[in-house]
Parts: structure tokens; C-alpha cells; sequence
């Protein structure tokens, strides 16, 4: 098995003045802390999917991602980590040739196998991949989808709101959304009453939502009401940390003490703020940030 994370994570009040103002307060529930190779939604995802892979005798993992995707790094680590194979299928076949960048270092000392394919087949491989397995070589691989998000990956991050106690109508839970499952699994685990709020990070109004729904219906069979995802705060798209993100962050990280990762931590901090003082909260909303994984090096 996985080595076991630091469950429950810390739930943590924050002092910000600027919300206190509009009777919103904010919490921060640490998954940043959960597991120090595999951290934040990164666990919640795979932990089901590997005691899955365990269990039915895989040999190894397959999964996608970008050339600095942390689920590519979660993935070599944790696979390393059970003593299973890894192959990475990475978005972009003109980076073959090139020097890793340190996200993809990480994963090949993690013994993952990367695989460069162009744009449009990476498209067409990402699609449709939720859980299948593949012969390799003598081996067969349990392939997990972009991100992790499949019905497991969901079931995995239910986890999450169940450990918040007294959740209730007056509740937020809010994530970063990136492929959908974290959110999905936030929603699924919620009591009655309270809600989930996702922050896109990516230019993806529509697709998101109904990959969020894709999941649920994976997970579930059947769908919620009590989600939705906000849009306003992916700053130009996935990846793109703006210069007023930026400077959101270090000041955050001055005023609180915990330095946000940026790419999806702080886009979903940064939209809370806002969110709050353009009176989007009803006074006396409890804000619940979920921090869904740590800075880069
Ligand atoms: C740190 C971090 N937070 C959030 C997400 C988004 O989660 P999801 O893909 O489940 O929407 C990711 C990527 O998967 C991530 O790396």
C-alpha cells in the first residue's frame, strides 16, 4: 500500500480583515500537508486507484499530463513508491529531444517511463481512458485518466468534506478545478444544505461543468445541484500566473504565512477575496479553501 497520509488534514481559521468586513470567513483545510511525495488531491485521487491496482495485480501505471503536471510527478512517486512501473504520456512531442524540465526530471528519478506525443494525439489518447489497461511488454498497466479524475478519483476526494465537521447551510467548499474531479468528489461528500465552489484555472466554461457532471454520473449515477464553477479567475488560462496573482500571493504568504502554490492555490485564493468583496457571499458564509497541493520548487 501507499504509505497512509496525514488524515484528517489540519482545517485552519485565517484572519483577513477584508472579509471580516463583509461577514465572510475563511478556512484553509491543509491537503497540502497530507502526504509528502503525493500531497494534497493528488492522494484523495490516486490512493483509491493504486489500492485498485494492488489489488487486481497490475504491474504498473499509465497516466497523462502536460510537461508540468504534478499528477505526472504524484504518479512516478507513488508507483515507485509500490513498486509498480510508470509510463507518462506527455502533451507535446517537440519536448523529446529537449532537456527535462525539473517536473519532468522528478518523474523519470521516480523510474517513470515518459512517452512525447504530439498535441492532436494526445487529444485523441486523453480521450475515453477512463480506467482501461494495457498490455506492456510482459506487464499489464491500469491506465488512469488526465488528471486522475475518474469514479475513484472522485469516491478519493469525497474524502475531503468528510472530514470538515458541522458542515451545514451556511458552508462553501471551494477548490481549484482543473480536470473536475476534485470538485466532484467535494460536492458528491457534501452534507445537505452546504455547497462547492470550483475556481476554473483553464479557459474551459461548459466543458468543465459537464466533465464535472461526466464524473458525477461515473461515481454516482446521478447528478447534484449543490456545485457550480466559477470562471473569472483563470488569469489568461492554464498555467499563466499574471503579474496581479502574483503579488496576490506574496502578500498572502506575508499576511499568513503560507506560500500558495500558484497555478491553481492561489487562483482560487485570489477568487475568494474577490468574490467576497463583490458581495458574492451571503454575510455569515464560512468559506472553506481547500489547499489542493504545494509550490513548485
Ligand atoms: C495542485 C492542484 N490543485 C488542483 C488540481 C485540479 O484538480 P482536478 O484536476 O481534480 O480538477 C490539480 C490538478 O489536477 C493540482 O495539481
Amino acid at each position: 500500500m501507499l504509505s497512509p497520509a496525514a488524515l484528517p488534514t489540519p482545517l485552519v481559521t485565517l484572519d483577513v480583515p477584508a472579509l471580516a468586513r463583509v461577514g465572510v470567513r475563511l478556512r484553509l483545510k491543509r491537503d497540502d500537508l497530507a502526504h509528502p511525495t503525493v500531497p494534497g488531491n493528488k492522494w484523495r485521487k490516486l490512493a483509491p486507484n493504486l489500492a485498485l491496482a494492488v489489488e487486481q495485480g497490475y504491474t504498473g501505471l499509465l497516466t497523462f499530463g502536460g510537461a508540468y503536471s504534478t499528477h505526472i510527478r504524484a504518479t512516478a512517486a507513488a508507483a515507485r513508491e509500490l513498486g509498480l512501473s510508470s509510463v507518462g504520456v506527455i502533451r507535446g512531442d517537440e519536448l523529446a529531444p529537449l532537456p527535462r524540465n525539473w517536473s519532468l526530471r522528478a518523474a523519470e528519478a521516480a523510474g517513470m517511463e515518459l512517452r512525447f506525443v504530439s498535441r492532436g494525439r494526445y487529444r485523441e489518447l486523453v480521450r475515453g481512458t477512463d480506467r482501461w489497461s494495457e498490455q506492456d511488454g510482459d506487464g499489464r498497466l491500469l491506465v488512469l485518466p488526465e488528471g486522475g479524475s475518474n469514479a475513484l478519483a472522485v469516491a478519493g476526494a469525497a474524502g475531503i468534506p468528510a472530514e470538515i465537521p458541522e458542515l451545514g447551510e451556511r458552508d462553501v467548499v471551494c477548490c481549484p478545478v482543473g480536470t473536475g474531479g476534485t470538485l466532484a468528489g467535494i460536492a458528491g461528500g457534501l452534507p445537505a444544505g452546504a455547497r462547492a465552489l470550483g475556481v476554473a484555472v483553464l479557459r474551459g466554461e461548459g466543458y468543465l461543468e459537464r466533465e464535472v457532471a461526466e464524473l458525477h454520473q461515473a461515481a454516482y449515477g446521478r447528478q447534484f445541484d449543490n456545485w457550480r464553477i466559477h470562471h473569472g479567475h483563470h488569469g489568461g488560462g492554464y498555467g499563466r500566473v499574471p503579474p496581479e496573482l502574483e503579488a496576490f500571493a506574496v502578500e498572502f504568504e506575508r499576511r499568513h504565512g503560507i506560500d500558495p502554490e500558484r497555478r491553481y492555490v492561489a487562483k482560487t485564493l485570489l477568487a475568494v477575496h474577490d468574490l467576497a468583496a463583490a458581495g458574492e457571499f451571503r454575510p455569515g458564509t464560512r468559506v472553506t479553501v481547500v489547499v489542493t497541493g504545494v509550490p513548485d520548487p
